[in-house]
Order: structure tokens, then sequence, then C-alpha cells
């Protein structure tokens, strides 16, 4: 269980995160949603200590994080990154490491597990994300989406609590989506709490139980993805899916 209470975010004086308050529980898929420069990337990075804050609190289980530097916050920021893993837009994989390098290296650096353990459990998560076959290539040798099930398994090699993503499918071929839902859903069913900024409202609302639109900053609006996009309350939030139609992002109507 993640909770977030009245963060409020500043870059050079300029509000981007402005109290937000927000609960994300176990077994829970919430998509945040909004215009771009809303601040969804940065609500993401503060929810797991990459990025410092101003004003308010995150709290995962029993470990709290106030404001501050991150060097300040050390301990705090530390406990909070193992329970809370993150899969970056663009993976961040280690490129001189295997698939299975890349998922034992956090169990062995981090946790000090035994290489033997480690390797037992790398197979299993790469198993668990369809990747058993690729154990031994190299980042360059896999397709964006084998690395991005491997940026996913190397999060869960920690065995978080709660997985962030941001834009999952930006970088994925169309068709390739459906296997991503397949996937964060099996991870749901896990018990993970997992919240995803997304700009593909048919994504959103295959996989979300919640939306969250984010906009300057503020949630607008929240609710079940479908009551969201069939029948948005805000005015701001039936611009932005507008603006989404204008750009051929059309969210399903069906
Ligand atoms: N490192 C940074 N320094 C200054 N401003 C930033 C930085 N990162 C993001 N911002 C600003 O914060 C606002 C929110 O950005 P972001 O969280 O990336 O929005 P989104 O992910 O919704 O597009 C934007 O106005 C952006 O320009
Ligand atoms: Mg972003």
């Amino acid at each position: 269980m993640i909770e977030v209470k009245d963060l409020s975010k500043r870059y050079e004086g300029r509000t981007v995160l402005d109290g937000i308050s927000a609960a994300f529980g176990p077994g829970e898929v919430v998509a945040l949603v909004g215009p771009s420069g809303g601040g969804k990337s940065t609500l993401l990075r503060c929810l797991n200590g990459l990025e410092p804050f101003d004003e308010g609190s995150v709290r995962v289980g029993g470990d709290v994080l106030g404001p501050g530097a991150a060097r300040a916050r050390g301990e705090q920021v530390w406990n909070i990154r193992r329970r809370v893993g993150f899969v970056f837009q663009q993976w961040h994989l280690f490129a001189h490491r295997t698939a299975l390098g890349n998922v034992m290296e956090a169990p062995v650096y981090v946790k000090g597990l035994g290489r033997r353990e480690a390797r037992e459990q790398g197979r299993a998560l790469l198993a668990k994300v369809g990747l058993s076959h690729r154990e031994d290539a190299y980042p360059s040798e896999l397709s964006g989406g084998e690395q991005q099930r491997v940026a996913i398994a190397r999060a869960l090699a920690m065995e978080p609590e709660a997985l962030l993503l941001d834009e999952p499918t930006s970088a994925l071929d169309p068709e390739r989506v459906g296997e991503l839902v397949d996937l964060l859903a099996r991870l749901r069913a896990d018990g993970l709490t997992l919240v995803v900024v997304t700009h593909e409202m048919r994504f959103a609302r295959e996989l979300a139980s919640r939306m969250l639109v984010l906009h300057g900053g503020r949630i607008i609006e929240e609710g079940p993805p479908a009551r969201v996009l069939d029948s948005p309350r805000h005015e701001r939030t039936r611009a932005f899916l507008g603006l989404d139609r204008a750009a051929g992002l059309s969210p399903s109507r069906s």
C-alpha cells in the first residue's frame, strides 16, 4: 500500500505537483493519465524516492518519506526503493550483461544473495515474463518488448510490493501491447500494486481498476476508467480526451 499525502513539488519556484493525496492498494492497478506536462512522471518518481519533494509525505507500509533531499533522507529512500520498483521508459538495462545477468544484478549486489540462488530466482522471473528462451541474450539482441520484460523481471527481483511504470506502451509496437496487458494482469493477480502512467486510453481501460487524471499538478478527476473515459466530469478531462482524439489516439468506445 502506497499512501501519498498533500504532496507538493516545485521546480525553481514553479509548482509542478500541488497537494496530491492518493492511496494505491495491493492488487490495484491505477492508470495515471493527463496532458503532457501535468506532472505524471514527476509524481511517479516521487513515489519511490527518485525525486525529492517540498511538502507532504509518501508512506509505503511502515516506511515514510518526507520532504527534502535524498541524501538527507538516506535510509528511508533506500527502504522505499526496495519496496517500490520502477520500470523506466527507456528500461536502462546493463548493456554488458545478459538478460539473466541483468535480473541477478540487484539481488547479488544489493541484497547479498548468493549467485546460485540469484540465478534460480532470475530464471524463474524470466520464465514469468515469458523470456526463458532468451536468458543468455544481451540487451542489444533483444526486441524493445523483450527488453522491457527484462526490465520488469529485474524490478521484480527485489520483491517489491508495488511497481511503477512510466509510459510502458510508448516504445512498443501496437501488436505487443496486448502481451503487456496480459503480463501486468498476471502481476496484479499476484497482489502487486501497479501504478502506470499512460497516454493510451485503450490500454488504461483494459488494465486499470482506477484512473487518476492529473492536470497542472493536481488530481482533477478519478474513478473507474470506463466512467472517466465515457462520461468525464471535469471540463479539462473532456478537453484532454478531445485532444487525444484529434491526435488520432482516440479512446476505444467499444
Ligand atoms: N528536471 C526538471 N527541471 C525543471 N522542470 C521540470 C523537470 N522535470 C519536469 N519538469 C517540469 O515539471 C512539469 C511536469 O513534468 P512531468 O512530470 O514530466 O509531466 P508529464 O509526465 O505529465 O508530461 C512540466 O512543466 C515539466 O516541464
Ligand atoms: Mg511523463
